[in-house]
């Protein structure tokens, strides 16, 4: 299978979905109101401060490659960027990797203090799920999903890999680590946001399994590829500090390979999402695109 769209496209149809998926935002209970004003600012600075929005794309482009209508995926997709907000606001915090910027602005805590940016990063956390258990939501379909979040999400998901990070940088460079950490920090989040997005298109078990096969190995390749980026793009482009990786002593592929080694693993982890997809044909086209942009992004 071949990918049919240039990275320039793959851009402009990420784009497009992210406008889609923010006016989504508002409707599905994101602006916090009656929240404490300062708590809502903070949740919201973060949430609406743009970014790729690529696990709401993975979301969304999951459940219409299962045949699923874009908006009965959104609450899913809100929720995930939800969770992916709050990890970041947490990674960006002085007790872990202590950062200044982040999407192009102050992190939460430069503008709202450590303590709001802490309760920010909790209250994102359990919008998310208040978001996918609406009364209005099927029963099924929203414990379903419940159980993919808090799994991707917790201590076996995202906060562990989060954990093992902040322990890996007092233990010498081990590519075993390395990948165990990229597997729970950052790709069980991509393979949860393609598996509900299947979810919210009632797809049968083997396809939730590929579109969870991809998902993870996409996962891999982007952290590969967002190790690398530390190094060699600016903090400009990224809108995040670059070169910092070295420094914090983070396990890497790049510290221990090195630069083009590096590369070639985060291009074999794109080809293993490409191949996951083999099943669904041409219909995958806009996921295998994806996994090719992953690798080769700029920022
Ligand atoms: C950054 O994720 C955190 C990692 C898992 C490397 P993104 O690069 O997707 O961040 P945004 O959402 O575009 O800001
Ligand atoms: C973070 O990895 C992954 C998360 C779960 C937030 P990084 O610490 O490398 O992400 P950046 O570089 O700060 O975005
Ligand atoms: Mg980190
Ligand atoms: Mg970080
Ligand atoms: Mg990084």
């Amino acid at each position: 299978m071949t990918p049919i769209a240039t990275d320039d496209d793959i851009k402009a149809k990420l784009k497009q979905t992210a406008t889609v998926f923010e006016a989504a935002l508002s409707r599905h209970g994101a602006q916090c109101s009656g929240a404490s004003p300062r708590l809502a600012e903070a949740m919201r600075y973060s949430l609406e401060a743009g970014g790729k929005r690529l696990r709401p794309a993975l979301v969304l482009w999951s459940c219409e490659l299962c045949g699923g209508a874009r908006e009965a995926a959104m609450p899913a997709a809100v929720a995930m960027e939800c969770v992916h907000t709050f990890s970041l606001i947490h990674d960006d915090l002085p007790a872990i990797d202590n950062d200044d910027m982040r999407r192009g602005k102050p992190t939460n805590h430069k503008r709202f203090g450590e303590a709001m940016a802490i309760l920010a990063g909790d209250g994102l956390l359990a919008l998310a799920f208040e978001v996918l258990a609406r009364p209005s939501s099927d029963p099924a379909t929203a414990v379903a999903m419940v159980r993919e979040l808090a799994s991707a999400a917790g201590w076996e998901g995202m906060i562990g890999g989060e954990a093992a990070d902040v322990d890996g940088e007092s233990q010498p460079p081990d590519a075993g680590l390395t990948a165990k950490i990229h597997a729970a920090k950052t790709a069980r989040l991509l393979e949860a946001s393609c598996r509900m997005g299947g979810l919210a298109a009632r797809a049968d078990e083997d396809s939730l399994t590929m579109l969870g096969r991809y998902g993870h190995e996409l996962g891999l390749a982007f952290q590969i590829a967002d190790d690398l980026l530390d190094l060699t793009a600016t903090s400009e482009q990224l809108g995040k500090a670059a070169g910092k990786d070295e420094s914090s002593r983070k396990q890497t592929h790049a510290r221990l390979v090195g630069i083009e080694e590096s590369r070639k693993l985060a291009q074999a982890a794109a080809d293993r999402a490409v191949a996951a997809l083999a099943p669904f044909g041409d219909r995958a086209a806009a996921l295998v695109s994806l996994a090719r942009f992953v690798v080769s992004r700029r920022s």
